[in-house]
């Protein structure tokens, strides 16, 4: 073994009162010496919790990464943080994801730590996580929970992009609650996380483009065997990664960033990528732009036909080939020498990939869609830009013009929505303010907003909505999120009022309204922001901090990173 300088030395390689304490209060659990002193120590960051259901089988998968850090000569600490589930936590899971990254940073910094294992899954999971151990920069690898298996109900496959259906055919009156909860056990019929392409898998595809995973993280099923050798590979792994001193650092380069964009770009992810991307970067101190996303999808197609932008699910992604066959049709695209993980190239990671089924994973040069990825839009309604996916979107929607019916926040709306004085047609844009980072706070997945019920009724299934809040990963329509800055910030988007024109020109990359600059400057001479929801905790501190959405919506004194050094050193 090449002769390395642990970080763990400085605990447990002391002699007197200080290695004693150290030491002593390892062995109460039965460890001796051998096994943790001069040994690097691997923690194993778990986001384990019964209250995060797609993380619910993780005490497993770190069994299997104990396993895999013991043969390699390491010494496994499993330690808890914070855990995001989407599905329970109120008001949004997007309001802790920088408070759960700052546990994961203080955790690892403050412990004897010289690697870790990162267990994410659910959506936020991810992002917590890479960004906490990016803040600290020691050498760290992800494995990902894996997705749920595909649904089944009654013969038809299903994935929770299917449950924006279900709402809208219940509130049409065409499917009743008693169908719905038959549906609820079908869908989620396994161990993971949503089965499709939606914000968790995407942030699998991301951890795997950057090369923060082993190739093929991304897409194994929770529930398969394999899932487990992964993470127990992924444990070997880590311990040859601190002695090679692998730091996030050396992955983590601006060509790192641009690969994912692009892989991105051909799997059809998730909105959310763009907000935890930008955070990442940050945390890195790599200079990112909102703008950069929209030129580095522009040559990218779209290969991957996976739900909410297609038919299929991550099972059938992971049968097909997984990431390495869409890394490897990429390959004149991306960054091939980019070091990934294993401590091999991104090059020599995906040549041998070979895809197994074209209707999941489409060659490059018969791609299901010649545009992808995530488009930016500018213009007098979002100065500081906004983004849509036209994957998920009505193609006839993308080059659009009608006239506003605003909802002033989400009260407003659930309020008004299903009114028959609702004055709303299929050419309206329904416009929701006051869902941003601040506003709401904590930016929450509002923005793919139902419907009103008598266009429903009429047939209708999609309109252009524009929101400064986020939508689903899961979700579709032509849904424009993420406008910055935000309506409680008191931009244009703030003054906007129902019967305005704007226009939606995907083709220009444009979002604007047809009111001129003195227009718009006296409305928001008059604008009054809304009266602060809560002035104590955690809450108040994010208000007070929070970076709006085209930087990524992390706190503002989070940016950046502080090292694996301590301010303080005693006991
Ligand atoms: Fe956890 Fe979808 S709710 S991944």
């Amino acid at each position: 073994m090449k002769e390395i300088t642990l970080r763990s030395a400085e605990w447990f390689g002391r002699e007197g009162k200080d290695g004693f304490i150290y030491r002593a209060w390892m062995k109460n659990q039965g460890i001796p010496d051998e096994t943790f002193n001069n040994r690097p120590v691997i923690g194993i960051c778990n986001t384990w919790s019964e209250l995060t259901p797609c993380n619910a089988h993780f005490r497993e998968l770190a069994e299997s990464v104990k396993r895999g850090i013991l043969q390699a000569g390491g010494f496994p600490v499993e330690f808890p943080v914070m855990s995001l589930g989407e599905t329970l936590i109120k008001p949004t899971a997007m309001l802790y994801r920088n408070l759960a990254s700052m546990d994961v940073e203080e955790s690892i910094r403050a412990n004897p730590l010289d690697g870790v294992v990162l267990l994410c899954g659910c959506d936020k999971t991810t992002p917590s996580l890479v960004m906490g151990a990016c803040s600290v920069d020691i050498p760290a690898i992800v494995v990902s929970g894996g997705p749920m298996l595909t649904g089944n109900y009654k013969g038809q496959h299903i994935g929770t992009s299917d449950v924006w259906r279900y709402h809208d055919e219940l509130r049409g009156n065409r499917m009743e609650e008693k169908e719905l909860r038959e549906i609820e056990s079908a869908m989620c019929r396994s161990r993971g996380s949503c089965a499709v392409m939606g914000t968790a898998s995407t942030m699998a595809c991301m951890v795997e483009s950057l090369g923060l995973s082993l190739p093929g993280n991304a897409a194994i099923p929770a529930a398969d065997a394999r899932r487990k050798v992964l993470a127990e590979r992924s444990g070997l792994r880590i311990v040859e990664m601190v002695k090679e001193n692998l730091t996030l650092s050396s992955i983590l380069t601006k060509e790192a960033f641009e690969n994912a964009i692009m892989v991105n770009a051909a799997i059809g992810g998730s909105t959310n990528f763009v907000i935890h991307l930008l955070a990442i970067a940050g945390r890195m101190g790599i200079p990112l732009e909102l703008s950069e996303l929209d030129p580095l999808s522009a040559n990218i197609p779209l290969l991957v036909n996976l739900q909410p932008s297609g038919n299929f699910f991550m099972e059938d992604f992971y049968y097909a080939g997984g990431l390495p066959v869409v890394m490897k049709a990429l390959e004149k695209h991306l960054h091939p020498h980019c070091i990934t993980a294993n401590g091999k190239t991104v090059k020599e990671n995906n040549n041998d990939a070979i895809g197994y089924n074209e209707e999941v994973i489409a060659k490059i040069d018969s791609p299901f869609n010649l545009s992808s990825g995530l488009a930016v839009l500018k213009g007098n309604l979002c100065e500081n830009g906004a983004v849509i996916k036209p994957s998920a979107a009505s193609a006839h929607l993308l080059q659009h013009t009608g006239a506003a019916v605003v909802f002033e926040n989400i009260e407003d709306y659930k309020a008004r929505i299903d009114s028959d004085d609702l004055e709303v047609d299929e050419s309206s844009i329904l416009v929701l303010k006051n869902v941003g980072p601040k506003g709401y706070p904590g930016m929450p997945e509002v923005g793919n907003m139902g419907l009103p019920k008598k266009l429903l009724d009429k047939g209708i299934k999609d309109m252009v909505r524009i929101s400064d809040g986020r939508m689903s990963g899961t979700g579709f329509g032509t849904v424009v999120l993420h406008v910055s800055p935000e309506a409680a910030l008191g931009g244009n988007f703030a003054v906007i009022r129902t019967g305005d024109i704007i226009t939606l020109d995907l083709s220009n990359r444009a979002l604007s309204v047809a009111l001129t600059e003195e227009e718009l400057a006296e409305r928001k001479s008059t604008f009054e922001p809304a009266p602060a929801l809560t002035e104590r905790g955690y809450v108040s501190l994010y208000i007070n901090h929070v970076q709006q959405a085209h930087l990524g919506a992390d706190l503002d004194f989070l940016r950046g990173n502080s090292g694996s050094k301590l301010s303080r050193d005693s006991h």
